[in-house]
């Protein structure tokens, strides 16, 4: 017998900068140029951006090949979608020498990155997120992929953008909905690394609603800055960077049960109150942080009422099939106080008894907290 050992050189050490400020879109694509020299650029946006005026200011009067995604949202989130875009840029005649700009929210960066990590074995990626979701979280961290008929991101692969460029002007023209779910996120980087940054989210809610300059560039720079920092210290997600799903566990859970119907920000939302009800049977405290989150979800017009059709069962036996259970049983995230997560034995992820999550779920569903 013959043996081959092949060596695997180590991953070179990459990075790339977020870029953050207000209405700067028109002078985006020449920064591109200047970072990702002699490449031809395809942009992949969706359909209700394209009606904005965020594409015309980024492209000015260059004609950049381009696709949109229609209809905007999910539903386009698959690997047809995927096909269709690859076999666009074929036709282009685009080579390796290419880079893909996503335009939009977070299912546009998803599929656009999932896109340049494969097409003709990876191309360069820019995120320009234009949604609070994106902003605060999809475009930063380099998770890619599309939803295949049975379960979401069932298609993935990391890919890293070469570069983010957030334009806090974009959020604008967002809908009151969308808006306000995607700051969910942002409460949730204030829960697990900064009670700070909570607290100036609970001080400035009215600016940022408003939709201010000030505000919107001060929560991306903390958002962006939060995520980085635990991407960059777990990019492939083997502990640490768990603790980013926070609220996500029992929040997905629901997401799922309600078909999607429910928004993310707003499963989430929930997700984050079924933690601190586990937190609080647990020992951990966490009873004046639920009058706080209560009140925040209120401000953001975010219902926290479990749609009726969804039973304890359901959200348990969602939960035992999640990407990251233990024989059938999820790790949960949990606080140790405001801005700090419980690690123990440098776990960040803990096994909490089903009893527990049952009550927990039971005290969600009737609101009793
Ligand atoms: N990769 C990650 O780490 C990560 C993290 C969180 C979420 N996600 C993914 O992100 C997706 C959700 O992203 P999303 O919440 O941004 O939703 P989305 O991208 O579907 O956008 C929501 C809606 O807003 C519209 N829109 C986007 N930007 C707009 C703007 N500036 N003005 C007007 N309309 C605009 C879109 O056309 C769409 O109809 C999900 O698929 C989720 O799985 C990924
Ligand atoms: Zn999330």
């Amino acid at each position: 017998m013959q043996k081959i050992k092949v060596e695997i050189p180590a991953c070179p050490k990459s990075s790339y900068t977020i870029a953050i400020d207000n209405d700067f879109l028109p002078s985006v694509l020449s920064q591109i140029k200047k970072l990702l020299p002699g490449k031809e650029l395809f942009l992949i946006t969706d359909v209700n951006i394209a009606k904005t005026k965020h594409l015309k200011n980024l492209l000015g009067r260059e004609n950049v090949p381009r696709f949109i995604i229609s209809p905007a949202g999910e539903k386009s989130k698959n690997i047809k979608t995927v096909t269709k875009i690859v076999e666009e840029m074929e036709k282009k005649s685009l080579g390796r020498d290419c880079a893909v700009i996503a335009l939009g929210g977070g299912t546009v960066g998803d599929i656009a990155g999932f896109v340049a990590a494969i097409y003709k074995r990876g191309v360069p990626v820019i995120q320009i997120p234009t949604t609070t979701v994106a902003q605060a979280d999809s475009a930063v961290g380099g998770k890619t992929g599309v939803d295949s008929s049975i379960s979401k991101n069932a298609f993935g692969i990391f890919k890293n953008p070469a570069a983010v460029f957030i334009d806090v002007n974009t959020l604008k023209t967002l809908d009151e909905k969308q808006f306000n779910s995607g700051l969910v996120e942002s409460i949730k980087h204030g829960l697990i690394a900064d009670a700070n940054y909570l607290t100036y989210l609970q001080k400035n809610l009215k600016g940022i609603l408003a939709r201010k300059q000030k505000p919107l560039e001060y929560i991306a720079v903390k958002n962006c800055k939060i995520k980085a920092a635990v991407v960059g210290s777990d990019p492939c997600e083997k502990n640490k960077r768990r603790i980013l799903n926070y609220g996500h566990t029992i929040g997905h859970a629901i997401e799922s049960a309600s078909n999607y119907k429910l928004l993310h920000g707003q499963a989430v939302a929930i997700g984050i109150i079924a933690a601190n009800i586990i937190e609080q049977k647990l020992g951990l405290g966490g009873k004046e942080r639920l009058q706080v989150l209560k009140r925040l979800f209120g401000e953001l017009n975010i219902s926290l009422k479990i749609p009726k059709n969804i039973t304890k069962r359901q959200i348990l036996d969602i939960i035992s099939r999640d990407k990251k259970a233990v024989q059938k049983w999820p790790r949960f995230v949990l606080l140790e106080k405001t801005g700090k997560v419980l690690c123990k034995n440098g776990q960040f992820a803990h096994q909490v008894e089903r009893k527990i999550v049952e009550e927990a779920i039971n005290i969600l569903i009737k609101e009793n907290y």
